[in-house]
């Protein structure tokens, strides 16, 4: 482990203001309850081995005990819970980056062979051990970064080996990691060359020869697929979906990102968990999902990426939607994890307030990953993985000041991170 973890049974923070308050039934926040960031203010906080203990207003401050730190007024945060990563990957993808900013789209560099086949290429010539090193100083990084709950994703395989070679890296990251990961398995991501001319056979190969090992080995815990033109068909998906379903995969699918092409109708009727991207997406399926439980998760770094447009956020929240915010991370339109960065992104670009992104990128994104009772809110009982920040004024100034690393200080699991390591 590359994180050093301080060893604390308790840990008593004071004066300070704890942000997302709730109690511990508190289930996903939909449209105008995405406003309500509940704030103890001149407050304590107790955890003691991995989980929160207690909390409350400084006049009612226990006495030291354990390990005792003030906040001199700085705010105290539950981690992000991020629930949409690519986080194991071989090479990032710079070369692809100029490419686009010399005029090829992201369509056109995947067409000629770039992109996903490109990161499917150099996994390939990777070592299992390797892919988990670099996925792991990843994790690492993004721990230091405030994240306290991630979703990772396959999809860079695009073979049985590959496939299972990122699984089993994720499993092991899984057994390693301080934080919670959920695996989601995304054979089908793009279609590999040796397919090219038989796409039923890649998809039988998914679905009849991987899925069975999957559910075998406990490689994944959803299935998810890139529903999209230039890539995998509605029919395509729900038939993935479907297969998931039967070994108990609920799933989790890239749709909307460019066209809208009846991807969310099909998560619905295959009872998905999310719905993820939706920068293109009309009002027929904005009046489905309300109609439904599957949770809609915006991923604003891509389109800030790629010079897109932003998935509408202001209508899917008036329409009384669960809008999830997640990072994406992944070499080719989100070469970064920091939901900081997503958080400020979703106000600055989607108009969400402060409060919203912050509720879209903690409880809502602990909830997208089905982790909703353990994290995403300061609540007695649930784990202690919470961040410090710097001083600041309000909570606003955290999207507010984009580039700040506003997150100073990471506790995991009840334990405070190593400063000199961070
Ligand atoms: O979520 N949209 C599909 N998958 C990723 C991009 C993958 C890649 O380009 O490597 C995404 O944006
Ligand atoms: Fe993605």
């Amino acid at each position: 482990m590359f994180l050093y973890l301080c060893n604390m049974t308790e840990l008593l923070i004071k004066n300070t203001t704890l942000v997302q308050v709730r109690e511990h039934n508190t289930s996903i926040l939909k449209g105008e309850l995405l406003r309500e960031l509940p704030i103890l203010e001149n407050a304590w906080i107790r955890c003691q081995d991995d989980r929160i203990l207690d909390f409350g207003t400084m006049d009612s401050c226990p006495p030291d005990h354990g390990h005792v730190m003030d906040a001199k007024g700085r705010f105290v945060f539950p981690s992000w819970c991020d629930s949409h990563t690519h986080l194991v990957f071989a090479a990032y993808r710079e070369q692809e980056f100029v490419q686009r900013i010399s005029g090829m789209s992201y369509a056109e560099i995947a067409a000629k062979g770039g992109g996903i086949l490109n990161s499917a290429r150099r996994l390939r010539a990777m070592s299992e051990a390797e892919l988990f090193q670099a996925a792991h100083q990843r994790l690492d990084q993004l721990i230091k970064s405030g994240t306290g709950a991630i979703e990772i994703k396959s999809g860079y395989g695009l073979s049985a080996e590959g496939e299972l070679k990122m699984l089993r890296v994720i499993k092991k990251l899984k057994k390693v990691s301080p934080i919670p990961i959920k695996a989601s398995f995304l054979g089908a991501h793009a279609l590999p060359k040796a397919f090219k001319e038989n796409r039923e056979g890649y998809m039988n190969l998914l679905i009849n020869e991987l899925l069975p090992i999957i559910a075998k080995e406990e490689l994944a815990d959803y299935v998810d697929i890139f529903c999209e033109k230039g890539f995998y068909s509605v029919a395509e998906a729900a038939e993935m979906m479907a297969a998931g379903n039967k070994y108990g995969l609920r799933a989790k699918i890239h749709t909307n990102q460019f066209n809208s092409m009846g991807g969310i109708q099909a998560a619905i009727a295959h009872n998905a968990l999310s719905v993820d991207h939706l920068e293109v997406v009309n009002e027929a399926e904005i009046l489905a999902l309300t109609n439904s439980n599957v949770i809609p998760t915006l991923l604003p770094s891509a389109p800030f990426f790629l010079q897109d447009h932003y998935p509408p956020a202001r209508q899917l929240i008036d329409a009384g939607l669960p809008v999830t915010l997640a990072s994406d991370f992944n070499p080719g339109t989100s070469p970064s994890g920091k939901m900081a960065f997503v958080v400020a992104l979703a106000c600055i670009k989607m108009k969400m307030l402060p409060n919203e992104a912050i509720n879209a990128a903690t409880l809502n994104g602990a909830a997208a990953m089905e982790l909703e009772n353990d994290y995403g809110s300061i609540t007695k009982g649930k784990k202690a993985n919470l961040f410090i920040t710097q001083p600041m004024p309000s909570i606003a100034y955290l999207p507010y000041g984009f580039t700040e690393e506003i997150v100073d200080q990471v506790i995991v699991n009840g334990q405070l991170l190593s400063k000199a390591l961070v």
